[in-house]
């Protein structure tokens, strides 16, 4: 292909990412991103109240010293009728130099210990027998989700059950990462948490309801950091099994695909990608098993639909510059076919 022939075919192929990304249409509520005042999981709600108690000790402080220092500036400001002579000098008041001693020590004291008992009721929740165990490890840049006692690998979009008053429902994270230092933040849902290589991190969510909380990696790490996004999807308990059961099925084996199929696993896709049913066994990439079951591609960047794994397959680089997929320079016929594939992964 020349040069000039190939430049028009990725425009084009960028054109199509931007016309779906344009009339992405929109599934289910989206609760806005970084919305730290309107918190919606326990973990989030206790950051919030704390920030609160923090803001009025803090702002109370300003208003009575900037008020006094305003009303100096004015009691005590120099009059025509001072002439030349000082003010009088005055010294030492051990009452007022106790009282601006031990009151301050007092406000950090209380301040202390309301952050303290946050962040122990925090860390040292109790797990109940119906808590979800989730894996969540950070990678350039993107999130892979293991559910380890349902045999369920994911990437990107982290399901939960909704958890409502006698019904709780608690999702207690582990965080891993495979590479660099990241954080795990849904604004929504609790404070950040570091994940951080060879060590893991704990936290817990109970999204009080079912929706879509969008949040992102909020410690850089590297030139994708800012594309690194993670959607928490919280489920009603029907919808949580139904996606469950969806997710522990092996990959489909229909027919109608067996030629895409063939011609995917040919491929060195299968050195990084797992399609769980298949001879496909890397582990370096997000788990395609169930791939367009995800709303997002490329870790929150593009909608997943055929259009957009086509664009992706093709030019992952041009996409997200820099992203570990390499540009499997594909003809079209292959490039077809892989899409073709990829698309039946539902
Ligand atoms: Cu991962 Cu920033």
């Amino acid at each position: 292909m020349s040069h000039r022939k190939e430049c028009s075919s990725m425009r084009l192929r960028l054109l199509v990412v931007w016309l779906l990304l344009a009339s992405a249409s929109p599934g289910q509520t989206v609760h806005a991103i970084a919305d730290i005042f309107k918190p919606l999981a326990s973990p989030a709600l206790a950051v919030r109240d704390l920030s609160y108690l923090v803001f009025a000790i803090c702002g109370a402080i300003f208003v009575i010293v900037a008020g006094l220092l305003t009303y100096a500036l004015f009691r005590f400001r120099r009059r025509a009728s001072d002439g030349n002579s000082e003010p009088p000098q005055v010294y030492g008041s051990n009452q007022i130099e106790i009282a601006w001693t031990v009151i301050p020590i007092l406000i950090v004291f209380v301040l202390t210990m309301t952050t303290a008992r946050v962040i122990v009721a925090l860390q040292d929740k109790s797990q109940p027998a119906n808590a979800l165990q989730v894996t969540v490890i950070g990678h350039q840049w993107w999130w892979e989700i293991r559910y380890p006692g349902l045999n369920i690998v994911t990437a990107n979009e982290l399901h939960v059950p909704v958890s409502q008053p006698g019904r709780e429902r608690l999702a207690f994270l582990t965080l891993e990462s495979a590479d660099v230092a990241h954080s795990f933040w849904v604004p929504q849902l609790a404070g950040k948490t570091d994940v951080i290589p060879n060590r893991a991190n704990h936290m817990w969510l109970d999204p009080r309801e079912t929706g879509i909380y969008l949040g992102n990696c909020a410690e850089y790490c590297g030139t994708q950091h800012a594309n690194m996004l993670i959607r928490v999807v919280a489920d009603s308990a029907e919808d949580f099994d139904k996606w469950i059961a969806q997710q522990q099925k092996p990959a489909t084996s229909d027919q109608s695909s067996a030629q895409s199929r063939a011609a995917f696993l040919g491929m060195a896709c299968v050195n990084c990608h797992t399609v769980r049913g298949t001879s496909a066994h890397g582990t370096f990439g997000p788990d395609l098993t169930h791939l367009m079951s995800r709303r997002t591609l490329a870790s929150g960047m593009i909608p997943n639909t055929f259009g957009t794994v086509f664009a992706w397959v093709g030019h992952p680089q041009a996409i997200k510059p820099g992203n570990l997929m390499p540009d499997m320079q594909l003809n079209d016929k292959e490039l077809g076919q892989v899409a073709a594939y990829l698309s039946t992964l539902r």
